[in-house]
């Protein structure tokens, strides 16, 4: 199986896993990135068995409203039942690495109101420790020299993502060689560094069902 089609597969087992659940009034929270965007092709399919979505970027915005799917701002949204997105990397105990799509802060956000984060993705996301790919952190732009110094302290190698600004408005750090023995630890350090918005560790908040494309299947994991 090609890794597109094993993200289909687990954009399916998603829609499955959920679809049970939902009803004319559910908003469902939704992600970013290509396996989200599986996800969001075939929830099309189901539009009529709930009420709408709230997204995790303008990108994924655009990409419901383009399949008619209406889209709500979180603020007017009283009930998230679930969140589905996928991920950089993800340990066994379902903390993650999220943000190589930039849209980490909104996602953290839309995570933190769900009831149940669903994590999609295929089984190269699937690590032992966290931190091969480099932790995007998100950072208002005249923080940046700042920031940077105190990711050294930390033991890590940031690199400014050129060219690329958030939907906030804001720039990413991408940071190299982290050791990151203590996921949540971590998470609160950068996140207390001020000039960050936030940083695309997911360990205070992981997700609560991981749903990995394999090549003998999709196997659900749970920490
Ligand atoms: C977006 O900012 C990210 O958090 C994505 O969820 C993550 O990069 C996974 O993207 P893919 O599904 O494209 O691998």
């Amino acid at each position: 199986m090609t890794q597109d089609q094993l993200k289909q597969a687990v954009a399916q087992a998603a829609i499955d896993f959920i679809l049970p659940k939902l009803d004319d009034k559910s908003i469902i929270g939704v992600g970013t990135g290509s396996t989200a965007n599986f996800f969001i092709d075939l929830l099309a399919q189901h539009k009529m068995a709930f009420d709408g979505a709230v997204a995790s970027s303008e990108a994924t915005a655009q990409r419901l409203k383009g399949h008619g799917i209406p889209v709500y701002d979180l603020n007017s949204v009283s009930d998230l039942e679930f969140y589905v997105d996928g991920a950089d990397e993800s340990n066994e105990r379902l903390e993650l690495i999220k943000g190589g799509g930039a849209a980490l802060t909104r996602e953290k956000i839309v995570a933190a109101v769900a009831k149940t984060f669903i994590c999609i993705a295929d089984e190269s996301k699937l690590v032992p420790i966290l931190g091969a790919f480099p932790l995007p952190v998100e950072v208002i732009p005249m923080a940046r020299s700042h920031v940077a110094r105190q990711l050294v302290k930390l033991g890590g190698d940031p690199v400014y993502r050129e060219g690329v600004l958030t939907d906030n408005g804001n720039i990413i750090l991408d940071v190299y060689n982290l050791q990151i023995d203590s996921p949540a630890k971590l998470e609160e350090q950068i996140n207390n560094i001020v000039g960050v918005v936030t940083n695309g560790l997911f360990a205070q908040r992981p997700a609560n069902l991981l749903l990995l494309g394999t090549k003998d299947g999709v196997k659900s994991i749970k920490p």
